[in-house]
């Protein structure tokens, strides 16, 4: 990209927010199996997971025998990575810092790429699809996991954005992605008609106050919202009455029930 970034300043912010991210990552990874799996993603097939964060979805491919490369924005998730993928005995992963706007892969060098509740955080869509479809080879496959806008977790967004300042100008509302209907139109141009599958990701709380404070302390916007709410008690509590107000309708026999969509297309 030879022009500068407009959205450089969001990218940092964003990058500093998502840095407590990585205990949430224990949640994130089932649904990582599901993805690698939803791909189809075969033994030796060359794979990008773009948004890695701690590396679920990058660690599951290359368990399956891919050779794996992947890519984030924040420096702690990805040393976080780095150690998981020691751990589970797959140390040839490719770990990049930087943004699914600009990758720094050649073009057509991918048989899959692939993104776990990360691509959609980008803030131009078209930017980041040109992107991933761009290092994709022909006839590759694009994957990818988002949060609906009607279930809990693309309701709770909407609920930050009505309490945080205002998006720039430009950037599209994340859970848009997990619109069938416009995922399906902004993928028209560049893939053959998407395939979509729906799964729940479970996660356990003792009670809706110890899911509220796990989301408060783990979950970067929801942190970045409540620490700007620290001098206003009043509007803090209410804060979190209407968080739990929110969650509560997903909440039974101790878990939280978050609904999300995949998509598969392979490029045209
Ligand atoms: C909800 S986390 C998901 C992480 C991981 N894929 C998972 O499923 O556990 C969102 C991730 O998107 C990354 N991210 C946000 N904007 C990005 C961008 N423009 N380029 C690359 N990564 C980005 C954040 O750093 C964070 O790791």
């Amino acid at each position: 990209m030879s022009q500068p970034d407009p959205y450089a300043e969001l990218k940092q912010r964003q990058r500093a927010m998502w840095a407590s991210f990585a205990p949430t990552a224990l949640f994130t990874t089932p649904s990582a199996g599901h993805l690698v799996k939803f791909a189809g993603i075969a033994a030796g097939e060359r794979v990008l997971d773009v948004a890695t964060g701690t590396g679920v979805v990058a660690i599951t491919a290359a368990r399956a025998g891919a050779d794996v490369a992947a890519l984030d924005l924040t420096p702690e998730l990805l040393e976080e990575a780095r150690e998981n993928a020691r751990i589970a005995g797959v140390p040839r992963v490719e770990w990049t810092e930087g943004d699914a706007e600009n990758l720094t892969y050649p073009d057509a060098s991918f048989d899959v790429v692939v993104s776990q509740f990360g691509h959609m955080f980008a803030p131009r869509p078209d930017v980041a699809l040109s992107e991933m479809r761009r290092v994709l080879k022909p006839g590759g496959r694009l994957a990818f996991a988002t949060w609906p806008p009607e279930h809990f977790v693309g309701r709770l967004f909407a609920f930050i954005g009505r309490n945080a300042p205002p998006l720039p100008e430009g950037v599209a509302p994340p859970p848009l992605w997990g619109n069938p209907a416009v995922i399906t139109e902004r993928l028209a141009a560049r893939f053959e008609p998407p395939f979509f599958a729906r799964g729940v990701m479970k996660v356990p709380a003792l009670s809706l106050g110890h899911f509220r404070l796990f989301m408060e302390r783990s979950v970067g916007p929801i942190q970045k919202l409540v620490e700007s709410l620290a001098g206003e008690p009043a509007k803090l509590s209410s804060f979190r009455a209407e968080f739990d107000a929110l969650a509560s309708p997903y909440y039974t026999d101790n878990v939280v029930r978050q609904d999300y969509l995949l998509t598969r297309a392979a490029a045209r």
